[in-house]
């Protein structure tokens, strides 16, 4: 499942983890990748370890976790801390590689299962040209370059690439999950589910009027619980 997930940030937090990052010292962004992905990697990356660094992921982190649609459509265990890069001049493409299966975050030693890749876009779109994120997937592939403050979230296992940026400069920050539901398309149904219930529940609301305090219809409640007893089956956590 690919999903966008708009306003992950609000205009004033993008702002201040733009200045964050943009101020500190950057690295090649080889430093976490794996042979193969290495041998395709050219941009820059933010260490981990700077302060600059920790603030502005420390800002990501409490947007996601207030995010319903993130959590719905991730149903995170685990979120690798995320790390920021950015893309221009000669430093500028990432070839198409797989993300590496588990990473390990090395100041805890933690281990995240990479189920979910996720980018969240730091560049208005019209500052740069080039810089797609190219997924494939059964439907072929898909460019995807959306506004600052959106998020994409897609499938660890697909292959995929950032295209060279020509003009201007991609800023952005990524990061993996590990979700409670491993499998893409248990998630994925779980999802479709959970928002029909969100838009059935709307009705009854909007029948009802606001007001009211028992408006759910009994369909819902049901439906609602069976989402919860799929999720009980299938959610390792
Ligand atoms: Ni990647």
């Amino acid at each position: 499942m690919l999903l966008r997930v708009a306003q992950v940030l609000t205009p004033e937090e993008l702002t201040q983890v733009r200045q964050l990052v943009l101020t500190a010292p950057w690295s090649d962004g080889r430093i976490t990748a794996g042979v193969q992905s290495g041998a395709v990697k050219n941009n820059l990356q933010l260490p981990e370890e700077l302060p600059e660094a920790q603030q502005a992921r420390h800002i990501v982190s409490v947007a996601l976790a207030r995010n319903p649609m993130f959590v719905t459509g991730a149903l995170p265990k685990s979120v690798y801390p995320p790390l920021f890069n950015r893309y221009g001049g000669q430093s500028n493409a990432f070839g198409n590689h797989i993300d590496n299966a588990v990473r390990t975050h090395a100041a805890t030693a933690r281990h995240v299962r990479t189920d979910i890749s996720c980018t969240l876009f730091l560049s208005e779109p019209q500052t740069y040209d080039g810089g797609e994120l190219v997924v494939q997937d059964t439907y072929g592939e898909q460019s995807i370059k959306f506004a600052a403050g959106d998020l994409v979230m897609y499938p660890g296992t697909s292959v995929h690439r950032v295209t060279p940026v020509t003009r201007g400069e991609r800023l952005a920050c990524f990061f993996w999950i590990e979700s409670m539901v491993r499998s893409d398309a248990q998630r994925r149904l779980l999802y479709d589910m959970d928002m029909a219930i969100t838009a059935l529940r709307q009705k009854d609301l909007d029948r009802a009027g606001r007001d009211q305090a028992h408006v759910e219809s009994d369909e819902v409640v049901r439906l609602t619980g069976c989402y919860h007893n799929l999720l009980r089956m299938w959610a390792d956590v």
